[in-house]
């Protein structure tokens, strides 16, 4: 049986070394998983990463921005996400249409209906079955980030607007809990890792026997 499942949290709140930890772990057990993020994952998803994440990037409004993302996203369900799910496989996707909500919606502003039209019109109603959500303080993951090196324009952005990108996903959480799996970003890597698939553990048990 196929199996979506997303990854979101705020910057620096190490979602991307969870999902590939995660990936590697189903891989292990002989589950069939395609691994993806966002923005990006096809070849003209990874162009629309690009024009939306470089410091250098030309100004655009967040309606312009979940314009871009939303294009990124059509073309990533159309040609990844949706055959995957088709085959019988694992979906693991390092951010997804939540990562809209939080960042253009409630970051900066953009009126949360838009966001949720627009994620229908690209995903055609695709959506994650489990969205795995690893929380971290702000201040502490733009610390993370910084230590990190590499600034992207999102994750340089104020203090209070990644507050804001927060309370949004802990808001999104609570309209609906039991798609997600919460978890705190500020254990260590393996802590976090073993947790996530303690939790999952009943869902793969639906999953069924890997081919
Ligand atoms: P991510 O790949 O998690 O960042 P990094 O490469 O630093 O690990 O995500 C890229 C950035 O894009 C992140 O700051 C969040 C932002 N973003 C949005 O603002 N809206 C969206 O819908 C998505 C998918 C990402």
């Amino acid at each position: 049986m196929p199996l979506f499942i997303s990854f979101e949290g705020p910057d620096g709140s190490g979602k991307s070394t969870q999902a590939r930890l995660l990936a590697a772990a189903l891989m292990q057990r002989g589950f069939a998983v395609c691994e993806t993020r966002e923005p990006g994952g096809t070849a003209i998803g990874e162009k629309i990463r690009e024009l939306l994440l470089a410091p250098d990037s030309p100004p655009a409004t967040p309606l312009t921005m979940a314009l871009l993302l939303s294009a990124s996203r059509s073309q990533l369900v159309a040609d990844v996400i949706r055959p995957a799910l088709q085959s019988g496989q694992i979906v693991v996707a390092d951010r997804f249409a939540d990562s809209t909500l939080a960042y253009q919606a409630f970051g900066l502003g953009l009126h949360a209906s838009v966001v949720e039209e627009l994620t229908a019109i690209a995903t055609g109603g695709t959506q994650p079955d489990v969205s795995i959500y690893v929380d971290i303080e702000p201040a502490a993951g733009l610390e993370r980030v910084s230590m990190r090196g590499s600034r992207n324009r999102m994750d340089a952005q104020t203090l209070q607007f990644h507050r804001h990108v927060r309370e949004g996903y802990l808001e999104i959480i609570t309209q609906a809990p039991q798609r997600w799996i919460c978890v705190d970003g500020a254990a260590p890597v393996e802590a976090v890792h073993d947790a996530i698939v303690r939790r999952l553990e009943p869902v793969l048990s639906n999953v069924g026997d890997p081919a």
